[in-house]
Parts: structure tokens; sequence; C-alpha cells
């Protein structure tokens, strides 16, 4: 089995970091997201791997190269215009060619193996299997019906969800999505959704199955949700890779190379090689670049570089 990475977006929800710094690269605990999910491919036994790049190719591959320091073979495909994740995809296609394969979401964190699920893909010959997981808030997602162990229904992001099964953000296919992908029209938002994509196999009388997981999952798109899983996989411990001057509280991650001095500061990230003055207080903020603030950064992204 292959496997297919969707990294191209734009991470507009964590500006102005991600216009230094790619998404699927911004580090979690002091290490590029993406590496996450290669441990999490390799464990399934996938390790030839496409990454769907857009604007950000040259970053990507200068930082992540042929994959082999993490003992992998990567290669790069590039999606012209980020019209999403259905349309990505199709840029694949050669890579994949006939074989299965499973399409991973670039900035998806998960806290368990996949390995069962990938086994019962491959045992099973359907066309198409998709980790759902039982969510407080469907609505924010792609929400799938399922009776017995088949997915009879999805729709992307409804006002009033039919179940509380978020589409997980790991799918795995065989070749026949190539056949449906052609016929594919945008929804509502002006997107080539990856939901109507699998709709049209159950519609064409394709098998799709439901991977139920219980495992932890985290989408790392927002400040709330950019901390949250970044001391998740700290195990809420600090890090410190740089240097500190200044009172610490607890669940700091200082990255490599980053000098800080504060007043005092607890739940926040500095950003690799970031240079940090702040007078008084910072909490529950990210913090990159060259920074200097008379006062307190409370529940805040901020970054500032010359570059922008
Ligand atoms: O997180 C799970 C959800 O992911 C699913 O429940 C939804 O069904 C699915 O549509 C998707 O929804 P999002 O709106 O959260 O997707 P997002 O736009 O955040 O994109 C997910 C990843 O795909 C992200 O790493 C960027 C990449 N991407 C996105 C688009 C739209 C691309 O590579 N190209 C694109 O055109």
């Amino acid at each position: 089995m292959k496997g297919v990475i969707l990294a191209a977006g734009k991470g507009s929800r964590l500006y102005p970091v991600t216009f230094f710094t790619p998404k699927p690269l911004l580090p979690m605990a002091n290490r590029p997201t993406l590496h996450y999910a290669f441990d999490r491919l390799k464990e399934m036994g996938v390790t030839d791997i496409c990454i769907v790049v857009g604007e950000n190719e040259s970053i990507m591959k200068e930082s992540l190269g042929d994959g082999s320091q993490f003992g992998i073979h990567l290669s790069y495909v590039r999606q012209t215009e980020p019209k999403g994740l259905a349309h990505a995809v199709g840029f694949a296609q050669e890579f994949v060619g006939d074989d299965n394969f499973v399409l991973y979401l670039g900035d998806a964190v998960y806290g368990s193996d996949f390995k069962e699920i990938a086994s019962r893909f491959e045992a099973s010959g359907v066309a198409n299997l998709n980790l759902v997981k039982a969510v407080e808030d469907p609505s924010r997602f792609g929400v799938a019906n399922v009776e017995g162990d088949r997915i009879v229904k999805l729709v992307e992001k409804p006002k009033e969800p039919e179940s509380n099964l978020a589409m997980a953000g790991m799918y795995f296919f065989g070749p026949q999505l190539w056949k449906v992908l052609p016929d594919l029209q945008p929804s509502g938002r002006g997107e080539y959704e990856i939901t109507d994509a699998i709709q049209m196999l159950i519609d064409r009388g394709e098998t799709v199955l439901a991977g139920v997981y219980e495992g932890d999952w985290f989408d790392t798109g927002t400040l709330d949700s950019f901390l949250e899983t970044s001391f998740y996989l700290s195990k809420g411990e600090s890090l410190n890779a740089g240097s500190l001057e200044g009172e610490a509280g607890p669940m700091v991650i200082i990255g490599e190379g980053a000098t800080v001095s504060v007043g005092k500061i607890s739940d926040s990230v500095i950003l690799p090689g970031a240079n940090v003055t702040v007078s008084g207080e910072v909490r529950h903020a990210v913090l990159g670049g060259t920074v200097k603030v008379d006062g307190d950064v409370v529940n805040a992204i901020v970054y500032d570089d010359d570059r922008r």
C-alpha cells in the first residue's frame, strides 16, 4: 500500500505564523507535524509516500527531502490551486497507479496506531474504508451515517448532522476512486469534496466501510488546537531547546535556538529561532520571529518578521 499526504492548504487560521512556516512543518512539541504522520504511516508498513504540496513546494522539499532521513521514500506533486481534498488527491493518481493507498491529511495528529484498520482494509478488498470518530460537534466535519460496518451516506459539514460520527481525516482507497473523480462537481463552498467522491462510490454500488477510531485525534489548525496538541505530545511537560530568562509557569515549549526574555510565561509555545522580549506575562500564546512587547501577550499568535 502507498501513502498520499495532503499538505497544500494555506493554514490561514494560524496566520501570520503560516506565512513563514507551512502548517505541516510547524513544530509540535519541537518536532514538525508531518514527522508524526511519517511515524503512523511507517507503523502500517507504508513507506512509499507522495506529498501533495502547493505554494509551499520549495520549503517542503527543502525540509523533508527524499525522506531517507526518516526511513521512507518521499515524492512530491503540486496542486495548482487549493480547490478541495478530492481535487488535491487527483494529482497523486500517477504516483498511486493501480495500488491501494492511504490518504492522510497533513494537519492531523493521532494518538494511536492504525495497524489493525490498515490490515482490515487490505484483507477486505473493498473500494474504500474511512476512519470515523464519535465527536461532540459533528457539523465541523464530514459526517457519516453507518449501518453495521458500512457507510451508507456522507455529508460534508452538515448544519443538522444525522450522526455523531465525523470523518476523521484518514481514508483507505482502492483504484475505484480514480473512476469517480472525473465526474465530481464542486460543492456549495466551491470545493471538490472527498466526502462527495466517496458518496459517488456508494451510489455506484461499491462497498464503503467505516473504521471506528477510539484513539485521540487532533486537527492542529487553530491557536487552541495548536497548543492542545503540542502539550498532548509533550505529555504536559515543558521543553526547552533554546534559552529562557524570566519566570516559567507550567507548559512552556521553547523551540531550537529561540531566545526568550519575559516577566512570566505559561501555556505557550515559542517557535524555533524566535527572539522574544516581553516585559509582562506570556500566556496561552504562540510567538515566533522577532517579538518585542511592552506589556502582556495573552491568548494570541504573534509573529513578526522583516520578510513579511
Ligand atoms: O479533519 C477532518 C475533516 O477534513 C473531514 O471531516 C472533512 O470531511 C474533510 O473535508 C476535511 O475538512 P477540512 O475543512 O478540515 O479540511 P481542510 O481544508 O482543513 O484541509 C485538510 C488538509 O488538506 C490540510 O492539511 C490541507 C490539505 N488541503 C486542503 C485543501 C482544501 C490540500 O492539500 N488541498 C486543498 O485543496
